[in-house]
């Protein structure tokens, strides 16, 4: 069993590279679809969704799609404060457009939550949340997650841009947290 140990803590593997590859893949082909005529702008949520932005844009072939950066942080450790802080130098012009947000991971749902409201505001055409990775029994805000990659269980897990206090964002597979309390989360 592949391990890894990152500052304190144990991680073992839990998926493959190829295996997050392939989903990447497939919600691609489902965006390239659904997203035709939309001259989309992907929003790409810093730091954890830099290698999924990567990874999926390069098999985006919708004319006229654009991609920013923008940055908000709502994590500390290993378990969700539950406090968003503000968004980070974005102030591009998004009303009348499609708006397509990339995270990495969608947990609480607290980060996209005040994500959403703060773009609703600029009156774009509509908004479309894509996720690497969603939990779903960890989900607190009613959020619309539209689309995602991989759904898993109620887990900490590092790799693949995310990170365990900023170590663990380079690995190409994803590993989850070894050896967890019952109720981490
Ligand atoms: P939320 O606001 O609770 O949905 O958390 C969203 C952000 O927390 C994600 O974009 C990640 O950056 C981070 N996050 C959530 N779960 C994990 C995890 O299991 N490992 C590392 N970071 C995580
Ligand atoms: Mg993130």
């Amino acid at each position: 069993m592949k391990k890894i140990k990152l500052h304190d803590k144990e991680f073992r593997l839990l998926l493959e590279a190829s295996v997050i590859d392939s989903a990447i893949q497939e919600l691609a082909q489902k965006l390239n679809r659904d997203l035709e005529g939309e001259k989309p702008l992907f929003l790409s949520v810093l730091n954890g969704s830099f290698m999924f932005t990567s990874d999926l844009i390069k098999q985006i072939t919708v004319p006229g799609t654009e991609i920013c950066f923008i940055k908000i942080a709502s994590y500390a450790g290993t378990c969700s404060t539950g406090k968003v802080r503000e968004l980070i130098g974005f102030n591009k012009n998004i009303e009348g457009r499609t708006i397509v947000i990339l995270e990495d991971m969608i947990d609480s749902g607290n980060s996209m939550a005040y994500l959403l409201d703060l773009l609703a505001a600029r009156h774009p055409k509509k908004i479309v949340v894509a996720t690497m990775f969603y939990k779903p029994k960890a989900l607190v805000c009613k959020i619309p997650v539209d689309y995602y990659a991989l759904s898993l269980e109620n887990d900490f897990v590092v790799g693949r841009g995310l990170d365990y206090d900023d170590l663990g964002r380079n690995l190409p597979d994803l590993y989850i947290l070894d050896d967890q309390p019952a109720n981490h989360a």
